[in-house]
């Protein structure tokens, strides 16, 4: 099976937080690779990146990054792929200017934006795999099968 997602990230200092979604997609038995690669830092890596995703088949994307977090509008500007952006907690301004860089695109160019960190990198996973159960009910069906097992967490929950 081809890889499906791509998870890209500015830092390797975000993967701390950037493999939840990793994890996830492994979980849901959806391949996809993880990459370092910086807009600002690597601008024209990203750009070669960007160049062959269509090639690699690459179905979705998900761009994570903290502060100015111009990575995943930057991404989603070269590519038709959908892109998924998770802001990430870094800096004084705890991960809202990361927020709202990634929220704010002006209109043209969509980046669907996720919560703040893990939880967003959680969903971020879990949001691609809705986009590939689309066209595979094999992913829908785990999809299913891992809300249900959330269902029965709450089911079976009992408090002291
Ligand atoms: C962003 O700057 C990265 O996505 C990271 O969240 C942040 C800090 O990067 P490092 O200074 O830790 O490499 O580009």
């Amino acid at each position: 099976m081809n890889i499906q997602v791509a998870i890209i990230m500015g830092s390797k200092s975000d993967w701390d937080v950037m493999s939840h979604s990793a994890e996830m997609l492994s979980n849901l038995g959806i391949q996809h690779e993880a990459k370092v690669i910086s807009a600002h830092r690597t601008p024209d890596l990203l750009d070669e990146y960007c160049a062959g995703l269509q090639e690699k088949g690459i179905k979705v994307i998900i761009a994570g990054a903290g502060l100015a977090a111009a990575l995943p509008g930057v991404i989603a500007a070269k590519t038709t792929i959908p892109v998924v952006g998770v802001p990430l907690v870094v800096g004084s301004l705890d991960g809202l200017d990361a927020l709202m860089s990634i929220v704010q695109m002006p209109p043209g160019i969509p980046v669907g934006t996720m919560a703040l960190g893990k939880p967003g990198a959680i969903n971020a996973a879990l949001f691609a795999a809705a986009i590939l159960a689309l066209t595979d009910a094999s992913i829908a069906d785990r999809i299913s099968a891992y809300r249900e097992k959330q269902a029965q967490k709450i089911l079976e929950s009992e408090l002291d």
